[in-house]
Formats: structure tokens, C-alpha cells, sequence
């Protein structure tokens, strides 16, 4: 009697296992051996950006700038597999040598040869979205639920191995977007560990850091990109004929390339690289408002906005005798529509609004509110200052006229910002500053300007820092927005579940739609002890008024405690403060 039989159906397939073999061979496959699409090798159908610059020839240093893995990390050669291992165990990457040219294995090597290999070996989720638009398996879903047990009282869940490193690849400017079903499953403490500042101690504790609205810690992607560029690339752009000219010139085109690409803009030369969303509002105001806004006419904001959003369009208003006109919101913190569509009429040139509250989190329904404001003829200027780091954005798709963010709080340095224009508005929008750059031509009796985006961008700009900028987005991309966007909805409501019911607490904004923020007030403890006694358990909030005087207001309060998350916030940060928020309560910390 047989005792064997042949299984009918194979067993599952093993993506991680192939991925590891697969690496193993090409590691071991000599220099002019190349993975397949998809694997991170050459892509000849996405091939590198062009250089921007007009000193052709003159390119980037050869394979582009190298790995972020630390001293001694060199530069993949081109044509050869990239190295993929996870920079946080800090091994160092080398191209392959010598051996056989095509695909064949050369001489010595050995399946014996894989386990040693494996050590080195990147990560399963890196693996897997490397491999993926080649096997066509779907990463797996991300677990917005899955959350520790903690002072909510829910039953503890079990959370996805944490794997060691996110950035799956550092090589600047060569490599193509992997597609959105290739990215990895989210892991929070994954992520987390590519942001060196989340490792700091305060007050001898784990640095909790919840005060990403008021601007986001950086990932070593970011960091690596800001010294290669000072040690590799830095010049100033678009001037000398020189090599290190047109490194930073193609730098600083792929950053707005990249910004076009995150937004999707529909082309770069709607991107102007400005410090900051402050300045973005700023340089509508003073450019196309001053143009196109005149007596009578009016500038409609919303009760939420920034200071940096209501500002610029009342300074812009007394100049031109243009009315400020205001939307109110229900008491839930969110838009009241019928009262914004009582305020338009034919006098309404633009309407100014956040598309989500600094202060209180509200996301505000904007793309309605946009399509409103097209049908009175009224241009429309979103404030993304605190939507772009949470969910994905689409300005097309929102038709907004101007969408304006800041770098510092998504990811990116401190400094430097986007304004996204439509380029009929933009062409139609005189300068705001002069100076260098921005020039075609100078004679004492006129001058010339460059067209969009480089009429804005007067004088030597940040470029390093739209560099680092278009790292930050880089590396967002690869762990894709919607991975974010659900992950931050599990924080805010396992956040919002804990703080409700803590004694006094009142919760500051409860629309159904909100991002990024929660702000709440305790009775009779001011909004700055809170802060204090927070930072004492190490844990980092803003408390104050945001910048945002009048919502406050609003809700009869001067100031508010505010945490706010980001994609590395894990669910033990949101326990960590809930636990010091509840004893603070209870008059035992502070
Ligand atoms: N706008 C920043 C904040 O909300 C500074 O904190």
C-alpha cells in the first residue's frame, strides 16, 4: 500500500521566501546582471527624469546620489542591482563584482552560498513591494484596527512583525514610483524607526512627540538627502556653466517634479517653491490679488482658518477696499454650507480656505465648497498646510486654483514650501518680488520676466531644502498616502475613545470628518500647565492658540491642548498620553 501521495494543490505561495531567493541570486550575479522590472533594477520604462538643465551633457555624478546607509556606503554602479539592505542595521552597500557578464551565475556560486546571504537580506515588506508588481500579489491590507490593549480596555491585538526599515530605496532620481498596491503593510513602529529624533529621551522618557501640526520630525531619508547635497551637488542653479550647476539645478527641478508628481499638478510649471504655506497666501495676496481684487469686491474665509490665511487677505482688503467676509461653523467645528452658499454672489473673487483646521482637526469639504465658488466666477485658494501630511491630495481633481503647503510639516525642512497655481492664473499673476533669477531680460528702462514658476522665485532660493523636500515626498510615496491616512483615522479614534471620558476633559471640535489633530480644554487647569505637566512624561504637545484666535473664540476658549499626530505615531504613544492627561486630571502629575 502506497503511504505517499501528491498533494492535488501545491502549497500557498511564498512570496517572502521566493523574494529572499531571488535576492540571494542576484546578489551573487556578476555586474552586468540586471533583476527584472520590478525589481528595483533598471526600469527603461520609467526611465530617470531628463536634466532640466540647459548645460547638456553636464549630469548628476554617475549613479546618482548614493544609498543612505551611513559612512562608507557607495553608490550603486549603473546597470547593477541595487542594494536593498535595511540601513537601520547599518550594513554597508557595495555593487557586485567581478564574474561572468549576462545572467548566468558566475564561477562559484552555489545555492550553499544563499543562507550566509539571508542574514543581510532586506526586509520581508521590502522584499514584498519590491516583488510585487512582478508577481502581481497585492501587499496585504493595512490593519488600521489592530491596536495594543491599553487604557481603552479593548482586548489587545495583535500588530504585523515589525519590519526593520522603510526605506526601500535610496536611489535618488533613478527609480520610478512603485505602484500603490506594492506598498509595504503599514507598521507604525517600522516606520517610526526611520525618524532618528524618535529615539531622543525627555525627562528620561521615550519621547512622545504629538506636535506635528506644528511641524513633523524628519526621516533619515530626508536627513541623508540634505548632506549628499552639501557635500555632492551644492551650487546655485540655473546660472554657471558648470558641473556642480547643473547637479543642483537637476536637484532642485526633481524636487518640483516630485511636488507635481505628490499633488498631481497637472505640469511643473504650476509648482513655485516659496518658505513656507505664510509666504504661499502671501504671494497670492500681494501678486494676483493686488491685480485682480478691487473696491467692493469680496474674499470669503472660513471661521477655521490660520492667522497666516485670514492676514494676507485683510491687509490685501484695506489696500483695495475689498470686503472680508466670513463662513461660520456649526458646533461640531465643521462648515456650515448653507452659509457659505448665502455669502457668495457676483462680488465674490475668492474664496480662501483650509482644507483641514489646525486647531481644531475639522476636514473641510472641499471640493464642494470649491465647485460652489467656480459656479459665482470666484477663484479658490486651499490651505494644505495641514492636509498634506495625512491624507492623499489630488489638485486636479479638486480643480483648486492655488493649493499652498509647507515642507516642515510633511516631512520635509523647515523653510521651504509649494505653491501650486494653475498656470492660466499663474501667467495672469505679475511678480511679487524682483531681483535675480526670475529675469529674462534687465536694461534700466525695463525688464523682462522669466514665465512661471521662475517670475516667483526672485533671488537664490532654498535649494537644498526643496531637495530635502522632494526626499520627503519621496519617501511618503513609497509608503503610499492611503497607508497613512488610514492608520491616522485608527489613532484619532482610538485617541478620541480615551480622552472623552476622562473627567473635565471637553473635546474642542468633533466634526465627523477630521485629521491629524484633537484639541481639547481640562476644567481649571490652564491649557499651558497641561503642556508642562505632558513634557514632564516626555511627551510633546502645543498648547496655546494656534495661530488660530478666532475658532478658538468660537468655542468660547483662549487656548487649547493639542496633540497631533503623524504617520510614526503608534498606539502606545496615544496611551502614553492618555494615562499622564487622565492623572493630570486627577490633580496627581503637574
Ligand atoms: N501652524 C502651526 C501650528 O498649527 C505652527 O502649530
Amino acid at each position: 500500500m502506497s503511504t505517499t501521495t501528491q498533494p492535488e494543490t501545491s502549497a500557498p505561495f511564498d512570496v517572502v521566501e521566493l523574494a529572499k531567493l531571488a535576492s540571494a541570486i542576484f546578489r551573487e550575479l556578476p555586474g552586468g546582471a540586471q533583476p527584472p522590472a520590478g525589481l528595483g533594477g533598471a526600469q527603461p520604462q520609467l526611465p530617470a527624469a531628463a536634466p532640466v538643465t540647459s548645460l547638456a551633457g553636464l549630469g548628476p555624478p554617475a549613479g546618482g546620489p548614493p544609498p543612505l546607509g551611513g559612512a562608507g556606503v557607495t553608490a550603486p554602479l549603473p546597470g547593477t542591482f541595487p542594494d536593498f539592505a535595511p540601513h537601520s542595521l547599518g550594513v554597508p552597500s557595495s555593487p557586485p563584482t567581478g564574474g561572468l557578464p549576462g545572467n548566468a551565475p558566475q564561477p562559484g556560486f552555489s545555492l550553499d552560498n544563499i543562507p550566509p546571504l539571508l542574514a543581510s537580506l532586506p526586509n520581508e515588506v521590502e522584499l514584498h513591494a519590491l516583488l510585487a508588481p512582478l508577481l502581481k500579489s497585492p501587499a496585504p491590507a493595512p490593519q488600521p484596527g489592530a491596536v495594543p490593549g491599553g487604557l481603552s480596555g479593548l482586548p489587545a491585538q495583535t500588530t504585523p512583525q515589525a519590519p526593520t526599515y522603510y526605506f526601500v530605496d535610496d536611489n535618488f532620481g533613478t527609480t520610478p514610483q512603485i505602484p500603490a498596491s506594492a506598498h509595504p503593510a503599514f507598521n507604525a513602529e517600522s516606520v517610526a524607526r526611520d525618524f532618528p529624533i524618535l529615539s531622543e529621551r525627555v525627562n528620561g522618557k521615550k519621547l512622545v512627540w504629538l506636535d506635528n501640526a506644528a511641524t513633523t520630525q524628519k526621516p533619515r531619508a530626508v536627513i541623508e538627502r540634505l548632506k549628499y547635497f552639501y557635500e555632492h551637488e551644492n551650487s546655485n542653479i540655473h546660472r554657471a556653466a558648470h558641473e556642480l550647476a547643473a547637479r543642483s539645478t537637476d536637484a532642485y527641478e526633481k524636487a518640483r517634479e516630485t511636488v507635481r508628481r505628490f499633488i498631481h499638478a497637472g505640469s511643473v510649471e504650476e509648482i513655485v517653491f516659496v518658505r513656507g504655506a505664510t509666504e504661499g497666501i502671501n504671494l497670492v495676496a500681494q501678486s494676483w490679488g493686488k491685480k485682480h481684487i478691487r473696491a467692493d469686491d469680496e474674499i470669503i474665509v472660513t471661521n477655521l482658518e490660520h492667522h497666516a490665511n485670514i492676514v494676507p487677505w485683510q491687509m490685501l482688503c484695506s489696500e483695495s477696499g475689498a470686503k472680508l467676509r466670513v463662513v461660520p461653523v456649526d458646533d461640531s467645528g465643521q462648515v456650515l454650507l448653507n452659509e457659505y452658499e448665502k455669502l457668495l454672489n457676483d462680488r465674490t473673487k475668492l474664496v480662501a480656505f483650509t482644507h483641514v483646521s489646525n486647531a481644531l482637526g475639522t476636514v473641510t469639504p472641499a471640493k464642494t465648497m470649491i465647485d460652489l465658488a467656480h459656479r459665482y466666477g470666484a477663484k479658490v485658494l486651499l490651505d494644505g498646510a495641514q492636509s498634506i501630511s495625512h491624507m492623499p491630495v489630488d489638485v486636479q481633481a479638486l480643480d483648486a486654483d492655488w493649493f499652498i503647503f509647507s515642507g516642515h510639516k510633511v516631512f520635509g525642512p523647515t523653510g521651504i514650501g509649494a505653491v501650486y497655481g494653475k498656470k492660466a492664473i499663474l501667467d495672469d499673476s505679475p511678480p511679487w518680488q524682483g531681483g535675480g533669477n526670475m529675469i529674462r531680460d534687465v536694461t534700466f528702462e525695463k525688464t523682462e520676466y522669466q514665465p512661471a514658476p521662475f517670475k516667483f522665485e526672485a533671488g537664490t532660493g532654498n535649494i537644498a531644502d526643496a531637495v530635502g523636500l522632494g526626499a520627503a515626498l519621496e519617501y511618503l510615496e513609497r509608503i503610499g498616502m492611503e497607508n497613512v491616512a488610514a492608520h491616522e483615522h485608527a489613532l484619532i479614534e482610538y485617541a478620541t475613545k480615551l480622552l472623552t471620558p476622562i473627567p473635565g476633559l471637553r473635546i474642542i471640535g468633533t466634526a465627523t470628518e477630521k485629521a491629524g489633530v484633537i484639541s481639547f480644554v481640562l476644567n481649571g487647569i490652564p491649557a499651558e500647565s497641561v503642556g508642562k505637566a505632558l513634557n514632564e512624561e516626555g511627551i510633546a504637545v502645543r498648547s496655546g492658540h494656534h495661530c488660530a484666535q478666532p475658532i478658538l473664540r468660537r468655542f468660547g476658549v483662549e487656548a487649547t491642548v493639542r496633540p497631533s499626530f503623524a504617520l510614526y505615531n503608534t498606539f502606545a504613544d496615544i496611551d502614553a498620553l492618555a494615562t499622564a492627561v487622565r492623572r493630570i486630571a486627577a490633580g496627581t502629575v503637574g
